[in-house]
């Protein structure tokens, strides 16, 4: 079983003792509300660290004045019975000896504000007082273009759980690309003595990549919101047929999303999903600067976001 930490003192006593025995630590920052994904990461950590680090945490600063923090899921106690779970998963199949896993959890990290803030006002959590992490100009793209603060408080969370933690890896998944190439950047930058993993996005059978946030989906907005999945993979599609122009990739992706768009502005208003396309993208994997072609030995990220 493992330990849960509130605070950072008693964490970086066990972190300094697991470095005098030359343990390894892979770090898993989450919001909680853990599901498939989450654990796909806690599984390849444990194929590389012999101990893993949980931090369960729902940041208020990177949450706009608009958006969900209050009414984001947080599920703490089927939280840590899946985490027990799957200590007993990788128990079992180590004691097998039948998997490349050799670590475990050993410590969840679950802050408190005062802890991760303890300089701003609670009824002002993202307001600019105190300190934070900017990336410029990758955090004012895609995403960052209808969420000003949103990767500033990313980027200052995972600079104070780093700090917190010294990993010597930590696990972020492709689902949120964008996340990835700014927490690469920033350890880059700050010389972050970690290694930066990224693993394939967890998708349910017919494809929706699985979120904490799917549980605000009814059937129909689910429906449409699958949308994301088949036209980023018709885009891939093109690209792998041999396809290299923004046109062409871009246009493939598209075609499905207008093609969605006409069959729902069929339906009464009462059966139907509107959305809107906020962006598609084919980005350079490091500037995120949009491309006109893909060099196949740089290669592009495709991303894109639906607002509904
Ligand atoms: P959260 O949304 O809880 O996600 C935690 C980690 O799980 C992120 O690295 C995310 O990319 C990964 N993840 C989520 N869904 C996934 C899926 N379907 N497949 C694979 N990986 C998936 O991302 C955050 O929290 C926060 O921004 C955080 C980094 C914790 C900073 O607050």
């Amino acid at each position: 079983s493992f330990l849960v930490f509130r605070d950072v003192p008693q964490l970086r006593q066990l972190r300094r003792k697991l470095l005098q025995n030359e343990r390894t630590v892979g770090f898993v920052p989450t919001m909680g509300a853990l599901h498939e994904g989450h654990l796909s990461l806690i599984r390849e950590a444990a194929r590389e660290n012999t101990d893993i680090f949980v931090s369960i945490y729902v940041n208020p600063t990177q949450f706009g004045v608009n958006e969900d923090l209050s009414s984001y899921p947080r599920t703490w106690d089927s939280d840590v019975e899946k985490l027990e779970k799957i200590n007993d998963e990788l128990a079992r199949v180590q004691a097998e000896g039948s998997g490349p896993a050799t670590g475990r959890i050993t410590a969840i990290f679950a802050p408190t504000s005062k802890v991760m803030y303890p300089t701003l006002p609670p009824s002002s959590e993202i307001d600019g007082q105190g300190s934070f992490v900017t990336i410029t100009p990758l955090s004012t793209k895609l995403e960052g273009g209808s969420r000003p603060v949103f990767f500033r408080g990313v980027a200052t969370v995972c600079m104070k759980l780093f700090n917190a933690t010294t990993p010597d890896r930590v696990y972020f998944g492709q689902k949120d690309v964008q996340q990835t190439v700014i927490i690469k950047r920033m350890v880059q930058d700050f010389h972050i003595g970690t290694e930066v993993r990224v693993i394939s996005t967890s998708r349910e059978s017919d494809g929706l990549a699985l979120s904490s946030r799917n549980v605000y989906l009814g059937d129909r907005r689910r429906a449409v919101g699958l949308t994301i999945y088949r036209a980023l993979k018709a885009a891939e599609e093109s690209y792998l047929a041999g396809k290299t122009s923004r046109a062409d990739i871009l246009g493939a992706a598209r075609a499905i999303t207008e093609q969605v768009l006409s069959q729902q502005n069929a339906l009464s208003p009462s059966e139907r999903a509107l959305f809107e396309v906020d962006y598609i993208s084919l980005a350079d994997p490091e500037t995120l600067e949009e491309l006109d072609v893909v060099e196949p030995t740089r290669g592009g990220v495709l991303s894109a976001a639906l607002k509904m």
